[in-house]
C-alpha cells in the first residue's frame, strides 16, 4: 500500500501505547511507525491499539500503513526479540516474526533497518542484515524496505554495493542542515520517499524564525503546522509522535496549509 503523507510515532510511549495509537487512529491518522525495540517502542502495546481500532470498525489493517524496525543489539535493551548470539540474518528473522506476533499481522508495509552498525559507513554487517531484510520482503512478510539514520555516506556506499535500495528513509530532520538537504536530494533523485522525525523537537530555532512565524501568522496556523506543512512541500512524509489529541488534529490539518512556494524556499533555505 501507498505511504500516507503522515506518520504516527509511537516512541516513548510505554503504557500508554495502545491508547495512543487507538486515538491516533480515530483522529484520522493512516499510518504508524513503531519499532522491535523494547528500550524506546512497546511494539505489542501498538499491536493492541491497532486491534481496538479494528474491533471499533474505526479502520481495518488494509487501511494501515504499518511500519516497524530491525535494531541491532547494542540499540537495544536486556529485553530482545532475538537470540543475540543467532547471526545477524537469523536476528532478523526472529525479530520480524515477534513483530508480526506483535502487530497481530502476517505483513507490515515497511520494514526499517534501525541503524546501521557504524556511523562511519555500510559494513559488511549491514550488507548480511540488508538481505535478510530483501528476503523478508521477498516471502512477503512487507511490501517495501527502509533504513534509517543514515548520513549521505551510507547511502552512496549502500547504492555502490550493488544492493537494491530501500523505498524509505527515515531520519532525524536538522533546519541547520537545509532540512537534511543532502541525504534529501540523494532520496529525491532515485524515488526514495524521505520521511522526517524529531521535526519540532530538534528544531527550536525554526520555531523563532521570522519566516515560520510569518507564514503561521498569515495562515492563522500554529509554528508546528507551518514545519509539518513544510516538510510536506517539500515531498517529505514526517512523523509525528503527539501524545495530545488537539495536536493529533493539528498535525494531520496542516496537510491543508495553502504554503507559498516563496514561503517554502524561506523557511528551507532559514539556515542558508
Ligand atoms: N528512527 C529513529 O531512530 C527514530 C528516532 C526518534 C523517533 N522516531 C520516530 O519518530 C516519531 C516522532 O518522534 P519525534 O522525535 O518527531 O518527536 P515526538 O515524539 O513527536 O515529540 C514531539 C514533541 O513535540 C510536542 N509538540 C508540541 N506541539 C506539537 C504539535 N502540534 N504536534 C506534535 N507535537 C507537538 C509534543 O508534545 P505533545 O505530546 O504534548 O503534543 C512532543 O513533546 C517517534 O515516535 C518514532 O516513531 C524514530
Amino acid at each position: 500500500m501507498k505511504a500516507p503523507s503522515f506518520l504516527y510515532g509511537t516512541a516513548w510511549k510505554e503504557d500508554r501505547t495502545a491508547a495512543l495509537t487507538e486515538l491516533a487512529l480515530r483522529a484520522g491518522f493512516r499510518g504508524i511507525d513503531t519499532a522491535n525495540q523494547r528500550r524506546h517502542y512497546v511494539e505489542a502495546g501498538v499491536g493492541e491499539g491497532l486491534a481496538a481500532a479494528y474491533r471499533a470498525g474505526v479502520v481495518t489493517r488494509a487501511d494501515v500503513f504499518l511500519q516497524t524496525k530491525y535494531t541491532y543489539l547494542p540499540g537495544q535493551d536486556q529485553r530482545l526479540p532475538y537470540d543475540p548470539r543467532a547471526s545477524l540474518s537469523t536476528q532478523v528473522a526472529q525479530s520480524m516474526a515477534s513483530s508480526l506476533e506483535h502487530l497481530g499481522t502476517d505483513h507490515v508495509d515497511s520494514y526499517v533497518l534501525h541503524g546501521p552498525a557504524s556511523g562511519g559507513g555500510w559494513t559488511e554487517h549491514d550488507g548480511e542484515v540488508w538481505a535478510a531484510m530483501v528476503k523478508e520482503r521477498d516471502a512477503g512478510r512487507t511490501r517495501a524496505l527502509g533504513v534509517s539514520n543514515v548520513s549521505l555516506r551510507h547511502l552512496q556506499q549502500l547504492a555502490a554495493s550493488g544492493a537494491e535500495l530501500p523505498a524509505f528513509v527515515q531520519n532525524r530532520c536538522f533546519a541547520r542542515a537545509g532540512w537534511d538537504r543532502a541525504v534529501r536530494a540523494f532520496c529525491t533523485e532515485r524515488g526514495i520517499v524521505y520521511q522526517g522525525f524529531s521535526l519540532l523537537t530538534a528544531n527550536p530555532e525554526a520555531f523563532r524564525h521570522p519566516a515560520v512565524l510569518a507564514a503561521a501568522r498569515r495562515h492563522r496556523a500554529t509554528p508546528a503546522q507551518v514545519v509539518f506543512r513544510f516538510a510536506l512541500a517539500v515531498g517529505m512524509l514526517p512523523l509525528t509522535g503527539t501524545t495530545d489529541e488537539e495536536h493529533m488534529k493539528q498535525d494531520l490539518a496542516s496537510e491543508k496549509l495553502a504554503l507559498s512556494d516563496d514561503e517554502t524556499r524561506a523557511i528551507e533555505s532559514l539556515s542558508g
